[in-house]
C-alpha cells in the first residue's frame, strides 16, 4: 500500500479526548474491532509520533516505540534510554497476552556492602546518585525486540520520530525546568550532564529549545545496528568509559549480556472483567490481585464514601506488607505468586478487616514518603486491529542518577534504590524490603510499575501510570473507577489515596475526603496527611500524584476514548478514526 493510500484509509476525526467518538449508531453486537486508534502519553510530541507510526502502516507495537523513544528523549525527567520499563503487549491475531520484561540488572559490583559509608552506614547518595545508582538499562533492548518480534516497521521507522525530536528539540516546559531546579546540585557534578543540561550556558528556562545531538547519534546508532548499536561497539564504549570516569564497575560483558525477558502476565477476574496486569519483578499485579479480590465482595458502588475507602486503605495496607516480605525478582528468589493472588488467600485477609476500625500497621521505623509526581511516565494505545501497548517505563526517581556519560545523551538511571539495599530501610518510596529483593549479580530489582488491561466482555481498559509507589494503588483506583462505569478522562482524572502499611498513613490529594468522610476515616483509627487546608490542625502536606494515562474501547456502543491525566498539562490523548465508506 502507498503511503498516501494509507494516509487516505485515516481520517482524523478528533483529537480531543473529552468527546466520545461513535463508530456507527445503533451497533449493538460487540465490535471485533475497534473503529480507529487510540493513543495516549504524557507528552503531546510522543503521543503525536504515536499517531504518525500507525499512519504509515505500523502497528500497536511500532506505535509503542515510537512513543516510548519519544518519551525518552522529550521527558528526561522521567525515563530514557538509561532506564528501563515494561511493556504489557496483547496481539490481536492470536490472542496472546505478552509482558515484556525490560527493567534493568544488577552489576555484579553492587553488593550491598558497596551502598555502605565507612561508618557502615547506609549511604543514600550512593544509592541515588552517580554511577552506583544505575542499573544496566533496559529500553534499548525492548525496542529491538518489539521491532524483531512484533512489529510490521523496521526499527529505524519506528525510530525516526524520537530522533527528530533529539535533533530539532523542544521547548522545555514548567516540570522539567523545575525538576532540573531540584536535583542541579547533583546533576551539575557529572562533565557529560553539564554538557547537555548547561549547553546555553545557563540552566534552561521554560520555553528554551532543548535539543540533544548526542543523543540524536545514540539513537542512529541503535537504529542502524539493533542491539549491538547500543549494548556494544561505540555507544557501550562511551558509556563504560563515562561510568568509569565516576568511579562505577560496569563491565563490557554485563551490556552485551543484558536480555529483556518475557513473562507471563497475572491474571484475574474481578466481577465481569478480567484483569491482565504486571508479574514479578513487579510488585503491581500482585498487589492488584489481592486488593480487587479482598474488595470484590463489597458493594463498593453502594457504599457511604468512608466505608469505601476505610475498606479499601485496609486492603491497600494489606498487599503492601505482603510486598515487603515476599516480592522480587522471581528468576532469583521464589515468589508465591499463586498463594498471594489466589481468592482464598485474599478471604483471609479480608476476614481481618474490621468494618469499622483500622488496622494499626505493626510500629516498625518508617521515614515519610516522599512526593513522586514527575518521574516515571506511562502509555496506553489501541490500535485499530485491536492490538493493545501498556507501557511504563522509567529511570527511577527525578532526572534518574544525573549521570550522563559523556557523549552518549543518554541519562542513566538510579534504579538500584529500587533494591533492598539495606534490609528493612526504606527507598526513596518509603518502601521496604528484604531478602526477596537484595540486590544480587544480573537481579532485577523491584518496581511497582503496573501497566494493566481491564477486559469485559464488551468493555477494553488500558492503563497504567508513574508514581513509585503509589503506581499500585493509583492503577487499583482507576480499575475501580474504570468498575463504576467512569469514562477514560474522568479515571485519569479521579483524586487519588494512598497506604502503603509503612508508614501507617493515609495520604490523598486535595478534594479526595470531604470534611465528613475525613471525620469518619479518623473515627475509625485511620491516621490522615491531608492538604494544609483539609488537614485538622493545618498542617498537612500538598499531595499531587501520577499522571495516568488510558485509552478505552467500547465494544457494545463502538466508542473510542482516550484519557490524559489532568494533572499534567503536557500529556495528550488522542482518537484516530478510520475512515467509514
Ligand atoms: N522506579 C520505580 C518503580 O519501578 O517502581
Amino acid at each position: 500500500m502507498t503511503r498516501a493510500l494509507r494516509l487516505a484509509g485515516w481520517l482524523l476525526l478528533a483529537l480531543c479526548v473529552h468527546l466520545p467518538l461513535h463508530a456507527a449508531d445503533g451497533a449493538r453486537a460487540p465490535a471485533q474491532a475497534p473503529p480507529g486508534a487510540a493513543v495516549a502519553s504524557a507528552h503531546a510530541l510522543a503521543t503525536d509520533a504515536g499517531l504518525e507510526i500507525l499512519r504509515e502502516g505500523g502497528n500497536a507495537f511500532d506505535a509503542a516505540i515510537a512513543v516510548s523513544a519519544t518519551l525518552a528523549v522529550v521527558e528526561p525527567i522521567s525515563s530514557g534510554l538509561g532506564g528501563g520499563g515494561f511493556f504489557l503487549l496483547h496481539d490481536a491475531a492470536s490472542g496472546r497476552d505478552i509482558f515484556v520484561d525490560a527493567r534493568e540488572t544488577a552489576p555484579a559490583a553492587a553488593t550491598p556492602e558497596r551502598y555502605l559509608t565507612v561508618d557502615g552506614e547506609f549511604d543514600r547518595d550512593r544509592a541515588e546518585n552517580g554511577p552506583w545508582a544505575a542499573g544496566i538499562p533496559g529500553l534499548p533492548a525492548a525496542f529491538v525486540h518489539l521491532a524483531e518480534r512484533y512489529g510490521k516497521l523496521p526499527l529505524r521507522r519506528s525510530l525516526a520520530p524520537a530522533i527528530r525530536a533529539a535533533t530539532d528539540g523542544f521547548p522545555a516546559y514548567a516540570r522539567m525546568t523545575r525538576g532540573y531546579e531540584r536535583r542541579r546540585s547533583v546533576m551539575e557534578r557529572y562533565p557529560g550532564t553539564r554538557e547537555v543540561f548547561l549547553a546555553g550556558g545557563r540552566p534552561l528556562r521554560e520555553g528554551d529549545l532543548f535539543r540533544q545531538p548526542d543523543l540524536t547519534r545514540t539513537l542512529e546508532r541503535l537504529a542502524r545496528e539493533g542491539f549491538d548499536g547500543f549494548y556494544r561497539g561505540e555507544t557501550a564504549r562511551l558509556l563504560l568509559a563515562g561510568v568509569r570516569a565516576e568511579g562505577g564497575e560496569w563491565t563490557a560483558q554485563e551490556l552485551a549480556g543484558y536480555r529483556v525477558v518475557e513473562r507471563e502476565p497475572i491474571r484475574l477476574q474481578y466481577r465481569d472483567w478480567e484483569i491482565v496486569t504486571a508479574p514479578p519483578p513487579s510488585s503491581g499485579g500482585v498487589a492488584i490481585a489481592q486488593m480487587l479480590q479482598i474488595l470484590e465482595p463489597y458493594d463498593l458502588k453502594a457504599m457511604a464514601p468512608a466505608a469505601r475507602a476505610h475498606l479499601t486503605i485496609e486492603a491497600m495496607r494489606r498487599a503492601f506488607r505482603d510486598r515487603t516480605f515476599y516480592l522480587g525478582d522471581p528468576d532469583f528468589v521464589e515468589v508465591p505468586v499463586r498463594t498471594l493472588t489466589s481468592r482464598d488467600y485474599a478471604a483471609g485477609l479480608r476476614a481481618t478487616i474490621h468494618p469499622q476500625k483500622a488496622t494499626p500497621s505493626e510500629l516498625l521505623s518508617g521515614e515519610p514518603t516522599p512526593l513522586e509526581d514527575e518521574e516515571t511516565t506511562h502509555f496506553s494505545i489501541i490500535d485499530a486491529a485491536g492490538n493493545r501497548v501498556a507501557g511504563t517505563q522509567t529511570v527511577n526517581l527525578l532526572y534518574g542518577s544525573g549521570l550522563i556519560p559523556p557523549g552518549t545523551g543518554v541519562l542513566l538511571n538510579n534504579e538500584m534504590d529500587d533494591f533492598a539495599l539495606r534490609p528493612g530501610t526504606p527507598n526513596a518510596f518509603g518502601v521496604m524490603g528484604y531478602e526477596a529483593n537484595a540486590p544480587k549479580p544480573g537481579k532485577r530489582m523491584l518496581s511497582s510499575m503496573t501497566p494493566s488491561f481491564m477486559v469485559a466482555p464488551d468493555r477494553i481498559a488500558v492503563l497504567g501510570t508513574p508514581g513509585g509507589s503509589r503506581i499500585i494503588t493509583m492503577v487499583l483506583l482507576g480499575m475501580l473507577g474504570y468498575d463504576d462505569g467512569l469514562d477514560a478522562q474522568a479515571v485519569s482524572a479521579l483524586p487519588r489515596f494512598h497506604h502503603q502499611w509503612m508508614p501507617d498513613v493515609v495520604s490523598a490529594e486535595r478534594g479526595m475526603f470531604d470534611a465528613g468522610t475525613a471525620q469518619a476515616l479518623r473515627a475509625m483509627g485511620h491516621t490522615l496527611d491531608l492538604p494544609p487546608d483539609e488537614a485538622e490542625d493545618g498542617r498537612g502536606s500538598s499531595h499531587v500524584w501520577g499522571n495516568l494515562q488510558t485509552v478505552f474501547w467500547n465494544r457494545a456502543d463502538g466508542t473510542l476514548e482516550a484519557g490524559s491525566d489532568p494533572r499534567n498539562p503536557v500529556g495528550k490523548g488522542a482518537v484516530e478514526l478510520r475512515a467509514t465508506r
